[in-house]
């Protein structure tokens, strides 16, 4: 939700903070800040707004330093503006945070009591504050650190500097996650590796209540318990240039754009290429055993599990309850006594999913990530790991991160009948083969852009747009309603097209846009009699379809957006593009920011 860089080094850092928290900005970009340790103690910069109003701040006031903290902000408690932005002082302490402090109200009253005087509405201040307390008491910097975190209820990542010329950066994650980087002559701290990846990409990721203490050339890293201890170093995997939008305007047209490439490198990592049926890695275990599966995720990502449902329940005969994560927990689900969960994640730190899947971990659950971030705190703690193979996504919408998830959940059902003795091995390989069609399919699909780009005019004009479907195109209207609003702006409802006539039709007015997602299926009659239905009360429809539906709709609307044959279950990975290019193309026409949409952030790393 927010983004955290920190660097100690014999070079100036002011640069290169402001660089990585560029890497960060699609975490969240309500405001921006750095503190460096200089010959005058601890200096600060903050602006409220993107990073590039900070660099403008830099440019008239630079800092010289080297060692320094830096932060880029998705409000959660305070207003986002420049009093709020992070970094936050108290005395001989700068720090920057990621999580939610749940008992900062009583610590505030506390130290008030004392005589500190707070200058912002935020949690995170009060952070500065404890261990300026404890400095204050005589602690020596480290223990001062360490003793905050004691009081500390919430989620947190924090960098801190501590003393007025320590060149010492201090890091603790509980919740959120931190990574400690490798240079040399100099060490960086950081939200996630992608951050560092243009000054190192020799990492350590912090685990669960662990505290560090990093100096130009070492790191000390001690565990809950305060013990010292040893964590992995790693080489990232992500390369600085896979995250540059390129020829592209926006990283969201970018990332539609990939989904060729993602889904060949995706399929490709599930494909035993000797039997041409799938490979499912230590998943297949807890998949070919489970009773029950519980699908949990948010956002795009739960609909992908909304997908998977379908596919699991009607090739592998085992029933999969989804859940959204924020809900799962508190319903007090009657989990299965043998039974597997699977979380879906493109950035593996969504907080509503790793709070869901602990709860499972408790319960004894096997538990798979479906991940496109390999080294997740989500990744850590699961007992299998299922990769989508898409790269970094930047957007804030998730585009080819949904529909890697979908491949990996199309194996994975086949797979897992397979395994189950509800599908032939032939079987199996005749659905394979389809879904390796999925890279030529969406190169296909790609090409009714322009005519998508014609169409976004309806959409951007529109006082509301509908997105219906049946069957297993319900989710996939679900996922054009949410892409168009949270790229637009612009109000959208996806519908199950035979729930209208229970309500919703009665919004229904002449011109209202209505997508209707139905390739050539079993249900395709269904649908277009929800169609009529709409049609007849003024409803502007516009059909997402395959050349034998086009045949249905030819006779009911001109706008029809002709999607290539799509076999087996490719049919509602390759619907998706559409609806993107859609919301995509509607954004753009109403110039708001695709990348990074008011409001949101790409990873919601709070509850
Ligand atoms: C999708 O377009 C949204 N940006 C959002 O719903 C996202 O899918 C959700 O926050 C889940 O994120 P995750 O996949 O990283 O867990």
């Amino acid at each position: 939700m927010c983004g955290i860089v920190g660097i100690v080094s014999n070079q100036p850092v002011s640069n290169r903070l402001v660089e990585g928290l560029t890497r960060l900005e699609y975490r969240g970009y309500d405001s921006a800040g750095i503190a460096v340790v200089n010959g005058q103690g601890i200096v600060r910069r903050r602006s409220p707004g993107k990073i590039i109003n900070l660099q403008h701040v830099l440019d008239d006031a630079p800092i010289e330093g080297t060692c320094g903290i830096a932060h880029t902000r998705w409000a959660t408690h305070g207003k986002p503006n420049m009093e709020n932005a992070h970094p936050h002082q108290a005395g001989n302490v700068a720090i920057v945070h990621n999580g939610i402090i749940e008992n900062f109200k009583i610590l505030r009253e506390e130290l008030a009591r004392e005589g500190h005087v707070f200058a912002t509405q935020t949690d995170s201040e009060v952070i500065a504050h404890l261990i300026q307390h404890h400095l204050d008491k005589g602690m020596d910097e480290e223990s001062a650190f360490l003793a905050c975190f004691e009081r500390l209820e919430g989620a947190y990542a924090v960098a801190a500097l501590v003393g007025k010329d320590n060149q010492t950066l201090y890091a603790a994650r509980h919740g959120s996650p931190l990574v400690v980087g490798f240079g040399t002559g100099e060490m960086f701290v950081g939200s996630d590796a992608f951050a560092l990846a243009p000054f190192t990409k020799r990492v350590l990721y912090l685990e669960e209540g662990d505290s560090a203490v990093v100096k130009i050339d070492d790191v000390c890293v001690r565990d809950k318990s305060g013990q010292v201890v040893t964590r992995e170093i790693l080489t990232a995997s992500i390369s600085a240039v896979m995250a540059e939008k390129g020829n592209y305007r926006h990283f969201m047209e970018k990332e539609i754009h990939e989904q060729p490439e993602a889904l060949a490198r995706t399929m490709a990592a599930y494909m035993d290429q000797e039997t041409d049926l799938p490979s499912l890695g230590n998943a297949a275990p807890l998949l070919k055993n489970a009773d029950r599966l519980v699908a949990i995720a948010c956002g795009t990502a739960y609909l992908a599990a909304s997908v998977g449902k379908y596919w699991f329940e009607g090739l592998a005969g085992v029933h999969v309850e989804t859940d959204i994560a924020s809900e799962f927990r508190y319903r007090t689900p009657a989990l299965p006594q043998n039974g597997t969960a699977l979380f879906i994640s493109q950035s593996g730190e969504t907080a509503d999913t790793l709070a869901a899947m602990r709860y499972c971990n408790r319960a004894n659950l096997g538990t798979i990530g479906v991940l496109n971030a390999p080294e997740s705190s989500i990744a850590r703690e699961t007992n299998a790991v299922m990769r989508t193979l898409a790269g970094p996504e930047i957007g804030v919408a998730s585009t080819k991160a949904f529909t890697a998830q979908l491949a990996v959940l199309a194996m994975s059902a086949i797979g897992t009948a397979q395994l189950r003795g509800h599908m032939s091995e032939d079987e199996a390989r005749t659905h394979v083969k389809a879904l390796e069609q999925l890279p030529e399919l969406a190169q296909k699909a790609l090409t009714v852009k322009d005519q998508c780009e014609a169409i976004a005019p309806i959409l951007a004009g529109a006082k509301q747009t509908f997105f219906i479907g049946r069957g297993v195109y319900y989710p996939l209207a679900l996922e054009g309603a949410l892409k168009l609003k949270e790229v637009t702006y612009l109000p959208a409802e996806g519908y199950a097209a035979g729930e209208l006539k229970h309500g919703p039709i009665a919004l229904i007015e002449d011109g209202t846009p209505v997508v209707v997602i139905a390739p050539s299926d079993k249900l395709l009659e269904k649908t277009i009699s929800s169609v009529e239905e709409v049609a007849a009360r003024g409803a502007k429809i516009i059909a997402i379809t395959d050349e034998a539906g086009a045949e249905q709709f030819k006779d009911r609307t001109e706008h029809i957006i002709v999607l290539p044959d799509m076999p087996g279950l490719c049919g509602p990975i390759i619907s998706a593009i559409p609806l993107q290019l859609l919301a995509y193309y509607t954004a753009h026409k109403l110039g708001t920011n695709m990348d990074q949409p008011r409001n949101l952030a790409k990873s919601v790393t709070v509850e």
